[in-house]
């Protein structure tokens, strides 16, 4: 098998890898297989037998009665053998089961970590429906090739092996005429393959297509309810159904090209050997019984080559599987633990600096930070304004290192972040992103997410800090009440608010709230701002805003235009400036009291 080159092992080195612990189990059922098959010879050789043995009778060259123990010898071998193989196929059919459902298990945990380790780029990279074809369709490919198609190939040639040496030994020139025909099949297969597997990846890209779509219009339903979009998205998955069952028809139709052939060529085994084998017997070359053997076996040479374009199918399918499973299980995140990162179990002090910070994503054209520079004192509340698009949310992904700078050092406590542990890093940051996810499950949960072993008392402690204890007692079960996929169920602001008890739970050195309060009232606000400024833990807490009355607090306001800090300073400093934040007090306490 050819190296895939694009990762350190081939498929079949790959797919040893995850039978560990089934190894011996995989060989032992390869060569159950081959028994089996082999055992496809025994009817066909005692029929031989037996026919001489009758015919030696008739002839009178051997008297019944004398033989009559070789008679049921044969009798009785030929059906214990039969039973004998009936037992083989049974126990190898179990034994494949278990080796390729062992390797699924495996391949899956493994992905499933793989993608759980993954940074903010692979998500960016990969589609969430495309990702799912991968562990569950690609991966039963996978699971099919060695349940299946691999026992197939081996079925396949030692059925045809052990035929063509059994009719060698029974007469080398009618075996020669039957088994040259077989590299005429290994062409035509070959062809078939190269015409095939493309398509195959083909039929495989249409089907993440469609899962994808299927994915995005099932949890976007309320979008699409919105815009009163049903019939133009069951049209658009009508098409993509349609085109992936068309790409289905046209790959099974390529072997409706070559199977006329491989078909004609099988169908003419029996043709030969009826005018040679003929011939045979009566120039007395072989003997009927001979001849029996030939025919009763040439099945054995004739099946494999039908199945040949059936299993190539099978095969190309499992390829292209097999490379988008493989893709995934030897990515590596790049960012990851450096090897001497330091271990930093205990709590930080929480200060967070910016030192000279550039960054531009990689897939984009502008830099999207530019040469930003700022401190945050432990315990200090830093706001972030800046209109939208200016790179905010940007900024405040550095800081657990969800993306790392192109130029310049973000430290906390002192030290790059890229220098600590991961976990311990990420551990300390308290993060309400500006997109509100939660989880299908009970409040309780959700708020208790990043610690589990919070008591039901701190649990209502946060959700007091965030103003959340109100509404949530308001419902039928309290903190029992289950959210569903993505909060479904709750307003836009009691997310928010449950994504800002879930931060604050963990107790972070550092609270990192992306516009977490842009969809609460003026009122509900004031308390989390209440509620944030004595919390009953140290913490730094940098907060993206678009409210003056949420960046007025503040020790520190960071105005942020077109990625760079234009204006920095505090409320009363910024205004007196009379700067871009100045401009925007007087714009909003101008609206405010127009609608006061
Ligand atoms: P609002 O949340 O709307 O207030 O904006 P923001 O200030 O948080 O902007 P953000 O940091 O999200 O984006 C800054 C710029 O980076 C914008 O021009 C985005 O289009 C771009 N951007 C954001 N995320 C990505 C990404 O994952 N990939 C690429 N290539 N660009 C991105
Ligand atoms: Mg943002």
């Amino acid at each position: 098998m050819k190296r895939n080159r694009k990762y350190p092992k081939s498929r079949f080195g790959w797919l040893w890898e995850n039978m560990e612990g089934k190894r011996v189990l995989f060989i032992i059922a390869l060569f159950g297989t081959a028994l089996y098959n082999i055992l496809q010879i025994v009817v066909p050789h005692f029929s031989r037998q037996l026919v001489d043995l009758f015919n030696q009778v008739q002839r009178g060259e051997l008297v019944m009665s004398e033989n009559e123990g070789t008679f049921y010898r044969l009798i009785g071998l030929m059906v214990g053998l039969t039973l004998f193989r009936v037992v083989v196929v049974y126990l190898d059919c179990m034994a494949y089961e278990r080796v390729s459902q062992s390797a699924l298990y495996r391949i899956r945990n493994y992905l499933y970590n793989k993608i759980q380790r993954q940074d903010m780029k692979f998500y960016s990279q990969y589609r969430t429906g495309d990702l799912m074809t991968r562990v569950t369709g690609d991966l039963d490919a996978v699971r099919h090739n060695i349940a299946w198609v691999i026992r197939c190939i081996v079925e396949s040639i030692t059925l045809f092996l052990s035929a063509a040496v059994y009719f060698f030994t029974i007469n080398v020139k009618l075996a020669l005429c039957i088994v040259t025909i077989a590299p005429l099949i290994f062409f035509i297969v070959f062809r078939f393959r190269k015409m095939v597997a493309p398509m195959h990846a083909n039929l495989r890209e249409r089907l993440a297509g469609m899962n994808t779509d299927a994915q995005e219009n099932i949890s976007g339903n309320r979008v699409v309810r919105a815009f009163a979009r049903e019939e133009y998205e069951k049209e658009h998955f009508d098409k993509t159904n349609q085109a992936y069952r068309d790409t289905n028809i046209k790959t099974q139709k390529v072997w409706l090209k070559f199977f006329p052939f491989v078909d004609s060529i099988a169908n003419a085994l029996p043709v030969i050997l009826l005018l040679v084998g003929g011939m045979f017997i009566i120039n007395g070359e072989i003997s009927v019984g001979d001849y029996v053997a030939f025919s009763l076996l040439i099945w054995a040479i004739a099946n494999p080559m039908r199945m040949m374009g059936n299993i190539m199918n099978e095969f190309q399918r499992f390829a292209a599987a097999s490379n988008k499973v493989m893709e995934i299980y030897y990515s590596e995140p790049e960012i990851v633990d450096r090897p001497d990162a330091i271990s930093h179990p205990e709590r930080f002090e929480g200060r967070v600096e910016f030192d000279h910070v550039s960054f531009q994503y990689e897939d984009g054209k502008l830099p999207v930070l530019k040469d930003v520079s700022f401190v945050a004192e432990p315990g200090e509340t830093i706001a972030i304004i800046g209109e939208t698009g200016c790179g905010k949310t940007s900024l405040i992904q550095m800081i657990p290192r969800f993306y790392e700078a192109n130029s310049g050092r973000v430290l906390v406590d002192g030290l790059e972040v890229e220098k600590y542990k991961l976990t311990d890093l990420r551990k300390n940051i308290g993060l309400a992103t500006q997109d509100v996810l939660l989880y299908s499950d009970t409040i309780e949960g959700n708020i208790a997410y990043g610690d589990s072993r919070l008591t039901q008392e701190q649990i209502e402690k946060y959700a007091k800090y965030s103003a959340a204890s109100d509404f949530i007692q308001r419902m039928p079960e309290g903190y029992e009440t289950i959210v569903g996929e993505r909060g479904v169920g709750l307003s836009g602001g009691q997310k928010q608010r449950i994504s800002l008890a879930r931060a604050l739970a963990i107790r972070p050195s550092i609270l990192i709230l992306d516009d977490t309060t842009s969809a609460v009232d003026m009122e509900t606000e004031k308390q989390i701002q209440h509620s944030l400024r004595n919390l009953d833990f140290p913490c730094t807490k940098i907060i993206i805003a678009q409210r003056i009355s949420t960046t007025k607090f503040a020790d520190k306001i960071l105005v942020l235009k077109d990625g760079e800090i234009i204006e920095s300073g505090n409320h009363r400093e910024l205004v007196s400036a009379g700067g871009y934040y100045a401009d925007l007090v007087k714009l909003q306490l101008g609206e405010s009291v127009v609608s006061a």
